[in-house]
């Protein structure tokens, strides 16, 4: 069993220190946010399970945290998109659009810790709610990019993706929904594990019929479905006791009769899949080769001009092209994006941001209207992580020390004086001597030393001792007024 004093296994405990420096580079990306127009909002951490089950994709499904309290099943936010869409569903659709939103704060992921990689981290970012592509798109991967330049976060390379063009590309091929769904996110395993990792993973979700049980050739779906209830007629098999209407009965044997037809399908969409796979590099070298494979295989693409044209407002923006790169099979863990998506890494291959497009979540989440809906995410302990170390601060910092106990409550004004003028000030609570307070202060870092004793007290003054240069001298107290 583990020690009551040990933080829960995989949680941390943020000291002091790291927690300065976190949050002077939380303060130079929230300003960054802020001076874009993006107004900080603030949500729940507890949320509905059921938020999370849909559009969030299996692999980030396994890792949110869920508990039962009062009978609901609830789960502590793996991430804060959802969340803000859920917000502006239920409090927000009458605003006028584009929203521009910012939040920040922690969120919630049952991972195995590593180096930068947390069960409890924070997020801090953007959503551009009403915002469409191209412009909107642009402009949220140029606020990622400022607010790493305004953390000191130097050479960060962004990647960029387009769930969009997949998708265009698989419809293209003729390939049915679910299908192109297992394959649009299987991208990056393609990459990883190889092509046939991919066709195991599509016979799991997506089994073909057993051999010799197939459709007579050249029958469009309605006659299909003609032919389909007329064998299970003639079987003698009574569809209407079930829960699902017959028609519905029958159109889901057809879906999956249907499968073992799209082989052909399939494999010219690994094949395409894998080709784009290897385009990879700066757009200037990839976009024409994008185009030719594009045309090559006879399919169009809308995508493909929206993409080019999100990186031609990039160098708009004045984002440095030579941060940039297209990967089409870029796969991100969230199966809410439905065009760009980005991640921007630092120089150690660590991902410091992600984010991207997903114009059918507000209809997902039960939207009066479709909103499309662009926007990103760093991870706060990352960017702090590689951030230029924050320049020393330029805090006064003083302790003011009473001689003895009746010169404590003197102390207490002094101090309430100093606070006034700006300085950090501290009294001593444990009665120490004066030279064991000058050896805390100059361990603490401590700037300043007012000593306050029975004299001081009398003279309305204290002394003043500046513990670099070891100047000392008196100050009456009507003086710090005009310091
Ligand atoms: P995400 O890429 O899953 O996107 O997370 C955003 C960032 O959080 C990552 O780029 C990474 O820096 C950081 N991060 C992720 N997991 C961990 C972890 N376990 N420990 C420390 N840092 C981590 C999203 O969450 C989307 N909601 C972003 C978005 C906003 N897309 C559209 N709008």
């Amino acid at each position: 069993m583990s020690s009551p004093i040990e933080a829960v296994r995989g949680m941390r405990d943020v000291l002091p220190d790291e927690q300065r420096a976190t949050a002077y580079v939380r303060a130079a990306l929230e300003r960054t946010l802020a001076g874009h127009g993006y107004l900080p909002i603030d949500l729940p951490i507890v949320e509905q399970r059921e938020l999370y089950l849909r559009k969030l994709g299996e692999e980030l499904v396994g890792k949110v945290y869920e508990f039962s309290f009062g009978g609901r099943e609830l789960a502590l936010r793996p991430e804060w998109t959802a969340s803000l869409l859920r917000a502006y569903v239920a409090n927000m659709q009458d605003q006028p659009l584009p929203l521009r939103i910012a939040y920040s704060g922690p969120v919630f992921r049952y991972e195995r810790p590593q180096r930068g990689t947390y069960r409890q981290f924070t997020q801090v970012g953007v959503e551009l709610v009403g915002g469409p592509a191209p412009r909107a798109d642009a402009e949220a991967l140029a606020l990622a990019c400022a607010g790493l330049d305004a953390a000191g976060v130097g050479g960060y390379r962004v990647v960029v993706g387009h769930i969009g063009l997949i998708r265009e590309l698989l419809v293209g091929l003729g390939l049915e929904e679910r299908t192109q769904g297992v394959l649009v996110w299987s991208m990056e395993r393609m990459r990883v594990d190889g092509l046939d990792a991919v066709r195991a993973r599509l016979g799991e979700t997506i089994a073909a019929p057993p051999p010799g049980l197939e459709l007579p050739a050249g029958l469009d779906d309605d006659q299909a479905a003609a032919w389909l209830l007329g064998m299970l007629d003639a079987m003698r098999i009574d569809l209407s006791t079930g829960t699902r209407s017959p028609q519905d009965v029958v159109a889901r044997l057809l879906r999956k009769l249907r499968r073992g037809d799209q082989q052909p399908q399939i494999d010219r969409a690994l094949d395409l899949l894998s080709r784009l796979g290897q385009l990879r590099g700066a757009p200037a070298e990839v976009l024409p080769l994008v185009a030719d494979l594009i045309a090559q295989s006879g399919l169009q693409s809308a995508a493909y001009a929206e993409l080019r044209a999100i990186l031609a407002l990039l160098a708009d923006h004045g984002v440095d092209q030579g941060r940039v790169e297209i990967d089409l099979c870029l796969g991100r863990g969230l199966h809410y994006y439905t065009g760009l998506i980005f991640e921007i890494y630092d120089g150690d291959q660590m991902q410091l941001c992600g984010g991207g497009r997903y114009d059918d979540l507000v209809s997902a989440l039960g939207g009066r209207q479709p909103v499309p809906a662009v926007g990103f995410a760093y991870g706060l302990e990352r960017v702090a992580a590689v951030a230029a170390a924050p320049p020393p601060p330029e805090e006064r910092v003083a302790l003011v020390a009473p001689v003895s106990d009746e010169d404590y409550a003197y102390a207490l004004d002094v101090a309430r004086r100093l606070r006034l003028r700006g300085f950090i000030a501290t009294v001593d609570v444990r009665g120490r001597t004066l030279a064991t307070n000058l050896r805390d202060a100059a361990r603490r870092g401590v700037g300043y030393l007012a000593v306050v004793g029975a004299e001081e007290r009398a003279q309305a003054s204290f002394v003043w001792r500046d513990l670099a240069s070891r100047d000392e001298r008196r100050v009456a107290l009507g003086e710090i007024a005009d310091w």
